[in-house]
């Protein structure tokens, strides 16, 4: 994947299987949100392929969309609705029409705090808008949840609240891909981990079974890598 003459992504081979949760990690300009933007049809490569559940993004992106959610790096929604109102219109522009309490529900499930959920978006954190998106993502049952750094600037609270509702997404049978600076948290909530270098995975790191990452190890055996991540 090129654009211009500057080669982004070369050789890059990664499967997301349905039920999992795949962190990249990669330094500024690694390619990680393009490979996003291939997923979603936004871009499409110079040559390879790229499916999501079975259909070329490129050719058939309603498709593919209608079965991704994808929560940019920014997350856009309303500063002038409520945290309900701003569900309940992106979901709508989707063709799932919830219940209220289906999306209070759901901002439970992401740590949104009671009094926040009547109030307008102006007003709200990183954090808290961050909570409102995986809430809209979760309600929209899709089998493909992308994420572009989604836990960047939230504080520990609220990275292991989205992390506990990405894994709750994943339980319903998800693939799910994060891109991340953050090893942390790609530790704590991956099943697989592949660092992304000139192009491609250079370095992946699976857990087994019940046994979690080895913070340490990882970062002994990544080394700079690791570190600037
Ligand atoms: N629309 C575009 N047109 C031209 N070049 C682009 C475009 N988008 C990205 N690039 C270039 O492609 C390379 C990869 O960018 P990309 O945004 O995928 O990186 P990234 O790994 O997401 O980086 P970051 O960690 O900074 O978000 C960079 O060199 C970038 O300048
Ligand atoms: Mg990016």
């Amino acid at each position: 994947m090129s654009y211009g003459s500057h080669r982004v992504l070369d050789g890059l081979s990664i499967a997301v299987p349905a039920g999992s949760i795949t962190a990249l990690l990669g330094g500024n300009g690694a390619g990680k949100s393009t490979t996003l933007s291939l997923l979603l049809g936004f871009v499409r490569p110079n040559d390879g392929r790229v499916t999501v559940c079975g259909v070329d993004p490129g050719v058939e992106p309603d498709h593919a969309r209608g079965r991704t959610a994808y929560l940019p790096e920014n997350v856009a929604l309303y500063d002038h609705l409520t945290a309900v109102e701003n569900a309940s219109y992106l979901l709508a522009l989707s063709g799932n029409r919830p219940s209220r309490a289906a999306i209070l529900d759901a901002f439970a499930a992401a740590g949104l705090q009671e009094r926040a959920w009547d109030a307008r978006l102006s007003g709200f954190s990183k954090g808290m808008r961050q909570k409102v998106a995986i809430a809209v993502a979760w309600l929209r049952e899709v089998p493909v949840l992308l994420l572009d750094e989604p836990t960047s600037g939230l504080d520990p609270q609220a990275t292991a609240d989205f992390n506990a509702l990405l894994h709750a997404i994943r339980v319903r049978n998800t693939a799910v891909l994060m891109v991340t600076h953050d090893l942390l948290s790609a530790v704590d909530v991956a099943d697989r981990i592949g660092f992304l270098e000139r192009g491609r995975i250079v370095e992946e790191v699976a857990a087994t079974g019940t046994e979690r990452f080895d913070i340490r190890a990882l970062r002994a055996r990544f080394g700079e890598r690791a570190r600037a991540a």
